[in-house]
């Protein structure tokens, strides 16, 4: 099926999926939330694919939720579609690496989406926020937990609660994002990140994944529980032996994911 809402386009083992609703400023409504889990499960799948990369347009990643389709909805409504439900557990199973590459405005669903990726780069006119508070409702796709994980409680209350704005610097220096870089490099540097995870072993790189993602709903404890019986399982690997041997032959390791 040919999508409406998103562009994707494979090259070099990296998925790139652009959201396209530029007249809306890629405002997620269900179309495009639809579309872009099912175009996340297809490069999960696809064995041509080993990094996801997703972003937006130059003035925004997503302005959040799509306001005019919620406006008219009713609690009966809301509860009943589970509205963001289905796309927020469905993006915690895709198990390859996922980069968030955002440019401009991040906010609402936008700055939740850019959250539930793996890693965020920031071109320097981004602008993450929580606004929904002005809309009458709170985040509805992460933003109360995953922006508190990511910067603490006090900004993340500060966020949620005035509905301000934070530019890329301040989201740099809180933790929110991995790296900021101009605009006009955004891409290079997105992509640059990008081909290094493809070079790496997939097994080893969604299991990385799965142990930081594992820091999130664990005891420290269970965590390097955790850590430590999947770092024992990669010696189970012919790319742990490879890795291994290509450094101490000082060459490049040629990974097969076995
Ligand atoms: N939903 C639907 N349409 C949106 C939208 C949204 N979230 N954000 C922007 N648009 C539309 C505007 O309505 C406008 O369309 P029209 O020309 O047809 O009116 C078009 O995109 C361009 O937007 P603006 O004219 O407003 O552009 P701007 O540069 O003046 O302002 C902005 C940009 C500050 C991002 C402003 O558009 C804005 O505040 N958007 C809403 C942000 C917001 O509140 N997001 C949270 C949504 S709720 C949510 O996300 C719930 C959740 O947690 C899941």
């Amino acid at each position: 099926m040919a999508f409406e809402t998103i562009i994707v386009e494979i090259e070099d083992h990296v998925a790139l999926v652009k959201l396209n609703r530029p007249d809306a400023l890629n405002a997620l409504n269900q179309q495009l939330l639809g579309e872009l889990m099912q175009a996340l499960e297809e490069a999960d799948a696809n064995d041509k694919v080993r990094c996801i990369l997703l972003t937006g347009s130059e003035k925004a990643f997503a302005a959040g939720a799509d306001i005019k389709e919620m406006s008219s909805m009713s609690f009966v409504d809301v509860n009943a579609s589970n509205l963001f439900a289905a796309f927020g557990d469905g993006i915690q199973r895709i198990r390859k690496p996922v980069i968030a590459a955002v440019s401009g405005y991040a906010l609402g669903g936008g700055c939740e989406l850019a959250m539930a990726c793996d890693f965020i780069i920031a071109s320097d006119t981004a602008k993450f926020g929580q606004p929904e508070i002005n809309l009458g409702v709170i985040a509805g796709m992460g933003g109360s937990q995953r922006l508190t994980r990511a910067v603490g409680k006090s900004k993340s209350m500060d966020m949620n609660l005035t509905g301000r704005f934070m530019d890329a610097e301040e989201a740099e220096r809180a933790g929110l994002v991995s790296r900021v870089v101009p605009a006009k490099k955004m891409m290079e540097e997105a992509m640059g990140a990008a081909l290094k995870i493809v070079e790496k072993s997939l097994i080893t790189a969604r299991t990385a994944k799965e142990a930081v993602n594992r820091s999130f709903e664990s005891t420290l404890t269970e965590g390097l529980l955790f850590e430590r019986r999947v770092f024992h399982a990669l010696f189970a690997t012919e790319d742990q032996k490879e890795g291994m041997a290509a450094f101490m032959e000082k060459r490049q390791a040629q990974f097969r994911d076995k």
